[in-house]
């Protein structure tokens, strides 16, 4: 087998997996650090990708470019869009897209495909992460015990990410985002990995732990959760590498 990937956007979000790994080896390529070595007995790569969709789309092509990988798994967190999600929650990524590619902005809220727009090869506006991928993380999510951020545990959903290179904290946008497309967390790179893994035919999916609710309280209540809430999502992404 070749090597399992796992990445994150902040230091925050890859700290308790590499804290798990085994034979740890730090290589540099392009200016990302890459963590070669075991966890939970699977051969994996673990990276920071840094924040947003560019940032996220250099680090997968620099991976994908440089070893070999099976599959790819993001882990980290997001704003929560659902009207019932609290921080801690998680969202298992079975579908992605770009809220921020399109025609319009804030104002016009509309997204349009790429395809539409640029006449690409290159996709539908949801991109569907690997079905096996999501059904393996949603048997792992029934065996993790979550850290419990706000008064219950953690629900865990699977469904739509909403992608763009913005913190969102408009309840309007997150509004619209949940109602117009049922999105269920807003983050800032699954949709460029998951574009750049289905060109190259490489199973991947997203999870994520909310550490916000995308609203005027998203900045503090990030603050405060992105710590515990980036355990919740690593603590799944150890358990699907367990039962791997
Ligand atoms: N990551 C965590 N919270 C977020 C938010 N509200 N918007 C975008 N990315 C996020």
């Amino acid at each position: 087998a070749q090597y399992i990937a796992v990445m994150g956007a902040l230091e925050q979000e890859i700290d308790l997996l590499l804290g798990e790994m085994e034979k740890q080896k730090k290589i540099q390529i392009g200016g990302i650090d890459f963590y070669k070595g075991k966890i939970n007995g699977k051969k994996v790569v673990v990276l920071k990708a840094g924040v947003g969709k560019v940032n996220a789309s250099y680090s997968t092509a620099v991976l994908t470019q440089n070893f070999g990988i099976d599959a790819l798994i993001f882990t980290g967190v997001a704003g929560g869009l659902h009207p019932e999600s609290l921080p801690g929650d998680i969202i298992i990524g079975d579908r992605l897209f770009q809220h921020d590619f399109g025609k319009f902005d804030q104002e016009g809220f509309e997204v349009t495909t790429y395809r539409e727009l640029t006449g690409a090869h290159q996709t539908d506006l949801f991109i569907p992460s690997d079905s096996i991928l999501v059904f393996k993380s949603k048997q792992a999510a029934q065996q993790v015990a979550f850290n419990a951020l706000s008064g219950r545990n953690p629900n865990v959903f699977t469904g739509l990410i909403a992608t763009g290179d913005m913190f969102v904290s408009s309840p309007e946008k997150a509004q619209w985002l949940f109602g117009e497309y049922g999105a269920l967390a807003a983050e800032m790179e699954g949709a460029a990995v998951g574009h750049i893994c289905r060109t190259l035919d490489i199973p991947f999916v997203v999870i994520r732990s909310c550490s916000d609710n995308a609203n005027h309280d998203a900045r503090v209540n990030f603050e405060q959760f992105v710590g515990p809430a980036s355990i919740n999502s690593s603590r799944l992404v150890l358990s699907i590498l367990e039962d791997w």
